[in-house]
């Protein structure tokens, strides 16, 4: 067998593309389209045998389905008499189902971006592409044949992989990393979380829904990696009440499996006290890193800096100006609206020689209940800037939609310019606030003041004239609250 595989693999096919994108994960994929519909002969790698990349494999949409579908159930079982909906005491969730509605919703998708790529005529090799000199890369076939690529134009987006914790070692069923999670086989009782940031807070949410104790264990004395400390001062107190305890201020020294339990040893960083907790599962959240194994990006002469980022300038290009990286593996946020924006302008600097990211214009949200969501600058941020600003909130309560919804947790906060009113940074903390804040996302672009959002009629009853209502009061009152 061994013979006959080195024997096809010594037959390799050579190809020639205009442009070769190597990862097919939000930024490569929608890359490679957008180079495709430009006119140029594209040509995308991906080793993973299956597009979408982290995003839609093990990421954004893996944890959107459980998130939406444990929120459903949880929504039915104990927030249903109030509103009149009885007879709900027998309902249960049945997990393999679960986990099968997600698998069906990636299949869907993961399919989706394969015909996207048929329809517009890119070329998609299955294997792992690796460096061979600044033009060319080999990629081992996933059925064995091996693939020499000739480009004129290269851009990677390898993106990236889970940050492991020293000393903890992930064996995907007991210590578990944000892929494990997404597929455990049962519901553990109890659940221990090393971080508290977006992927810790999501998965304690779904599995606290479906009847886990949850510890969230952060190094910080905040949770919410990134959000305005007010915001994750709310979200903390909401989750808090849902169920979820929080260790801040905390550090994990240890976690080891031990038969079909954890024990994980912590330290108050405070006092030094250690605690020892046993958990079923535990699941290390503490951040990604950039994915580079196998590219032997030294061959072309790239270069990556003290956090494996691939260094490369405000255009995207390496030292050599054909090789474009973008994505997670290189600077910025790790988000997959980022990467995807990366991948359009990338394809537009090699057709047109021009493209364009604002970054700082990128939304986050984090899909808990209720959605925690913000772009721009945060209070912090300005102060540390020294720029002078004014603030205007307006809560869900008086919000006559959320009344109607029984969705009346957060608020809407704008941070405007103190004289000119321009809109420093929106943070919501509501119902759908992942989908009110493209307002604010349009509104920053076009350098609105709070004055125009307000002036804006806005459909009543709606969610979103909570939004206009938190403009009006950075420099008026707010007319229902
Ligand atoms: P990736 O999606 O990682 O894709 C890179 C691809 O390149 C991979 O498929 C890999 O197999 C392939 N590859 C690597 N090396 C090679 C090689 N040598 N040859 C061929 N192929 C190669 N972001 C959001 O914006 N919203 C969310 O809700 C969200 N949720 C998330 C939830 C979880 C649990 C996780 C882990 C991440 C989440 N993210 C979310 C982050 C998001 O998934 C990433 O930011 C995004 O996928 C980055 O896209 P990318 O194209 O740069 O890299
Ligand atoms: P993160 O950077 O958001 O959070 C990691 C958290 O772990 C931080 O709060 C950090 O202080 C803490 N931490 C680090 N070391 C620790 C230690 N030794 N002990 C205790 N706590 C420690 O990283 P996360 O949650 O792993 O997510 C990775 C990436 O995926 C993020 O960049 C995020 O943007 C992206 N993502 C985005 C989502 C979204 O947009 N909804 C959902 C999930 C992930």
């Amino acid at each position: 067998m061994l013979k006959i595989s080195r024997i096809a693999r010594r037959f390799a096919s050579t190809k020639k593309a205009e442009v070769l994108v190597i990862g097919g994960g939000p930024g490569g994929y929608i890359a490679a389209i957008k180079s495709a519909q430009l006119g140029m002969n594209t040509v995308c790698v991906e080793g993973r045998g299956a597009l979408g990349g982290t995003c839609l494999n093990v990421g954004c949409i893996p944890s959107k389905s459980l998130l939406n579908n444990s929120q459903i159930y949880h929504t039915i079982k104990h927030d249903s008499a109030s509103r009149g909906i009885v007879g709900t005491e027998n309902v249960a969730i049945d997990f393999p189902k679960l986990m099968e509605a997600k698998e069906k919703c990636v299949k869907g998708l993961t399919g989706g971006v394969e015909m996207l790529f048929k329809k517009n005529k890119v070329d998609y090799v299955k294997g792992w592409a690796s460096f061979v000199d600044p033009h060319k890369v080999t990629v081992k076939g996933l059925d064995g044949n091996d693939v020499e690529i000739e480009a004129d134009n290269i851009i990677v987006a390898t993106g990236s992989e889970v940050t492991p914790f020293p000393g903890i070692e992930i064996d995907e069923e007991r210590i578990v990393s944000s892929t494990g999670i997404l597929s455990l086989k049962e519901i553990p009782k109890r659940l221990t979380i090393i971080g508290g940031g977006i992927i810790g807070l999501e998965m304690a949410s779904v599995y606290s829904r479906l009847g886990s104790e949850v510890t969230v264990v952060e190094f910080q004395p905040a949770i919410g990696a990134g959000m305005d400390d007010e915001v994750a001062k709310t979200i903390q107190k909401l989750l808090t009440k849902q169920g979820l305890k929080f260790k801040l201020s905390t550090k994990v020294i240890s976690g080891k499996r031990n038969g079909d339990v954890v024990d994980i040893e912590v330290e108050d960083a405070k006092s030094g006290k250690t605690e020892q907790i046993e958990s079923d599962v535990l699941l290390v959240a503490v951040g990604r890193r950039p994915y580079t194994k196998g590219l032997n990006y030294e061959a072309a002469g790239l270069e990556a800096d003290n956090k494996g980022r691939l260094v490369i300038d405000s255009e995207f290009k390496t030292k050599h100006p054909h090789i474009r990286v973008i994505g997670d593996v290189t600077f910025g946020p790790m988000l997959a609206h980022k990467a995807e924006e990366e991948g359009v302008a990338a394809a537009e600097y090699i057709k047109h020689g021009h493209g364009h990211v604002n970054y700082n214009n990128i939304p986050s949200v984090m899909y808990s209940h209720p959605e925690v969501a913000w772009v721009g600058q945060n209070e912090k941020q300005l102060k540390e800037q020294g720029i002078k600003y004014k603030v205007g909130k307006f809560p869900f309560i008086a919000n006559s939609r959320a009344k109607c919804n029984q969705e009346t947790d957060g608020f809407v906060k704008f941070l405007a310019d103190a004289e000119t009113q321009r809109i420093l940074g929106v943070h919501i903390i509501g119902p759908n606030a992942g989908e009110m804040i493209a307002e604010a996302g349009l509104a920053l672009e076009y350098g609105a003041s709070t004055e125009d959002i307000a002036r804006v009629c806005h459909a009543h009853p709606t969610l979103s004239e909570a939004f206009k209502e938190a403009a009006l009061a950075t420099f008026d009152k707010p007319l229902n609250f």
